[in-house]
């Protein structure tokens, strides 16, 4: 069993495979939290780690230093994970064990994005009940293991049977103490069009966080942090990951304390939070995953893109492989009509591309991003036969058809908003900020979800629809709902993100053959939460292929490739004016959800002949490329960043694609060489190069073991200044076992 209690020292231990996670009721009752890490033995006691002890404040000398779910005011005056006003504005609450259970599987969280599980025995989900007597505030702490997996999944559901309302002021996911301060925190940030970049720096004394307070994820911090020790390398070494399954205001915060010890808590971003529960009530937090990996970042790594590609991912799509689409975006912006985009799918259709995916602008009056968001109605004058006709023909071409929909938002230049102006969000004494000319609609209101689920329902049964794009382009300003009195106003900008996932639930299910792709100003909404819906985002509306390096490779961290949606523009780029090769920005996109973003029609012929080859390659390739086992081989984000390598490796070992990417030509640069992970040590690998074209810088003909791929490594280039070789750069390495 992967979950045993011993009666006898009062001890959980949870276990899978690789890891371990062992609590213990202490002699007062609170829940100690004595050990998460690689596995331990199954049958021995772990009391010993129990009674470190607390210096923090002298009345504590004697008790624990770690606990599963401390509370504040009592002497532990380190970051709390659950903060509870009561009835008398205390907040000091004294957790004591009440019960526990075990439960086969994983029981689904109401509302709320979770994992799941789909075999039965994979796993086990153990429940601990703690009680405040004097309050009657109630926590059952939740902790699900997989069998075979390195992580815990973990969650609290907070319940008042106390006579008087409370109010949460701090519920997080999940609190994690670690007995010393050797780690380096590693944390994915940036903004729009340069998200998830990695950032790794010594814990230093007091508290360092990432959250965001946009009602977004945000491009500016993603839900996760990792800490790993100094020595940590991509395959070797201790690294802890905390990855929040939450699409809104999230907080993720490591602390250190003067006597040596680590705190690290995940969950909803306290700050403008509050929760009303009144007697009988219950809140559950979001889930929050945590992996421990004794290989490294590419340890970490396996084990949240297995997991979010198989158990949080869901529906018909999750295993499928995903088309090779084109999005108008970038083509036409505003300015199209019917026989502009069918021109456009027919060039499409000829070079191979499978789906054609119309972006914004088809609408209301929509001819400019100014108006008509929340008027989900065709726009006649740029399509007299609607979305049927459309779609009809574009089938006919044989190719399916895809929409871009922004359903949070509403235009004041709308019908919707000359009819619901209360249904924005904003403070109806104060001016409504307006950002991209628009705002938010309220989703804290049931019947804001239900407009929309059948506004978007009438749309997606009009046509032969097979894909979205679900945009969202703002951030929530003057956070409020008319709909909630003052003193539950704290809760709205939770309620909002609960009110995009009943949208969210409800449009996926029923419209279950549509493959949803999830978008907010590029990827400032690429989380966990939204993967259990949508099974790819896309990743940033940067598609420079050197900013994507970096792009693409930080969200591999967490992410995988599956859900990177990942396309190539047109040169120069029209984020940053770079110029880039063709074939580069597809050697780029192709480990992604690979399509194109450019109006084919003003393509020249060699050009169309070469995205035919690239898509033809893809279409070989594609079941590795998307639902690969992806190592990053080396690092934008490491040296001067110049040189990148990432593979792709087949479940099976048989076969592998890896990228190499050289960002600027260096003369004299000596002999090169990129490593492998992940192969069959014991297989031989034929080599090859594409495009053709970079073949020329294969050395010889190549037939290697994959032992001397992965500790020798590929010869990249052994002259010193390769002629064939230019500015950016890149080819493919194809491997195949023979
Ligand atoms: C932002 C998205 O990221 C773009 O790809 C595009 O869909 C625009 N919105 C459309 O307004």
């Amino acid at each position: 069993m992967p979950i045993s209690w011993k009666s006898e020292t009062q001890e959980f231990h949870l276990r899978s495979d690789s890891i371990s996670y062992v609590m213990r009721v202490l002699d007062n009752g609170w829940l100690g939290q004595l050990y998460f890490g690689p596995s331990l033995a199954a049958d021995a006691s772990y009391a010993c780690f129990g009674p470190a002890e607390f210096y923090g404040f002298s009345n504590r000398v004697g008790e624990p230093i770690a606990l599963e779910y401390p509370t504040p005011g009592s002497g532990d005056y380190r970051a709390p994970a659950l903060v509870v006003e009561q009835a008398d504005g205390a907040t000091v609450l004294d957790l004591r064990y009440k019960s526990h259970r075990v439960v086969p599987g994983k029981p689904a969280l109401t509302g709320l994005p979770s994992t799941y599980v789909e075999v039965g025995g994979e796993a086990e989900t153990l429940e601990v009940d703690l009680s405040d007597a004097a309050s009657g505030v109630d926590v059952q702490l939740r902790y699900s293991i997989y069998r075979n997996r390195p992580l815990v999944v973990r969650g609290a559901r907070i319940a008042n049977n106390g006579a008087t309302p409370v109010i949460l002021r701090v519920a997080m996911s999940a609190s994690l103490d670690l007995p010393d301060t050797r780690w380096q925190a590693i944390t994915l940030n940036g903004d729009w069009a340069r998200e998830r970049q990695i950032d790794r720096r010594a814990l230093r004394p007091g508290r360092q966080s990432v959250a965001s307070n946009r009602g977004t994820s945000s491009s500016q911090h993603n839900p996760f942090l990792a800490l790993a020790r100094p020595e940590a390398t991509e395959d070797l070494g201790d690294v802890i990951g905390l990855s929040l399954v939450y699409s809104g205001n999230f907080l993720a915060e490591a602390e250190v304390e003067p006597f040596g010890t680590s705190r690290a808590r995940i969950g909803l971003n306290p700050e403008g939070f509050s929760w009303l529960l009144d007697p009988g009530a219950t809140f559950d937090t979001p889930e929050a995953v945590l992996v421990y990996s004794t290989s490294g970042l590419d340890g970490m790594s396996q084990a949240y893109h297995d997991l979010f590609k198989t158990r949080l991912a869901r529906g018909q799509w999750r295993d499928k492989t995903r088309p090779v689409l084109i999005n108008n975006w970038e083509g036409t912006y505003f300015d199209f009509n019917e026989a502009r985009l069918l021109e456009m799918a027919s060039a499409s259709k000829e070079m191979g591309i499978e789906l054609f995916v119309l972006d914004d602008g088809w609408f209301g009056r929509r001819d400019d991003d100014t108006t008509s968001l929340g008027d989900w109605v065709v726009d006649r004058n740029k399509l007299p036969g609607g979305l049927e006709s459309l779609a009809g023909k574009i089938e006919e071409l044989g190719m399916r058809f895809g929409l871009w929909i922004e359903p949070e938002m509403i235009s004041r230049a709308s019908n919707l908003y000359q009819a619901h102006p209360d249904w924005a969000v904003g403070i109806p004494s104060r001016p409504r900020t307006e950002s991209r000319t628009q705002f938010v609609l309220d989703m804290a209101r049931p019947e804001v979800v239900d407009y929309l689920f059948d506004a978007l329902s009438k749309i997606l049964g009009s046509a032969p629809i097979s894909y979205v794009k679900w945009d969202m382009n703002r951030t929530i300003t003057e956070p409020f709902s008319a709909s909630l009195p003052a003193w539950r106003q704290g809760e709205f900008m939770h309620r909002h993100i609960l009110g995009v996932y009943a949208l969210y639930d409800r449009l996926t299910k029923a419209f279950p053959g549509i493959l949803f792709e999830s978008c907010a100003s590029g990827g400032a909404r690429f989380d966990p939460g939204l993967l259990a819906y949508a099974p790819q985002a896309w990743t940033s509306d940067n598609t420079d292929a050197v900013d994507r390096l970096r792009i693409q490779y930080g969200t591999s961290l967490v992410y995988p490739t599956s859900s990177m949606g990942a396309h190539v523009s047109a040169s120069p780029n029209h984020q940053i004016g770079r110029a880039t090769p063709l074939d580069t920005r597809a050697l780029v996109a192709f480990f992604g959800d690979f399509g194109y973003e450019l109006d084919p029609t003003k393509l020249s012929d060699a050009e169309r002949t070469q995205i035919a080859e690239q898509v033809a390659f893809y279409k070989q390739w594609r079941e590795v490329l998307q639902f690969g086992r992806f190592h990053r081989l080396r690092s934008p984000f490491e040296g001067d960043g110049n040189e990148i390598g990432w593979a792709s490796v087949a479940p099976d070992r048989r076969s592998a694609l890896a990228g190499y990417y050289q960002i600027l030509n260096r003369v004299n640069a000596g002999p090169r060489r990129l490593r492998l992970r992940g192969l069959d040590p014991a297989a031989t690998y034929r080599v090859s190069v594409w495009p053709e074209t970079a073949a020329a810088a294969l050395p010889t003909a190549l037939r290697l073991g994959g032992d001397a791929l992965m500790a020798g490594g590929l010869v990249i280039s052994s002259t010193r200044t390769p002629s064939d070789v230019g500015d950016f750069h890149a080819r493919v390495y194809v491997l195949e076992a023979e």
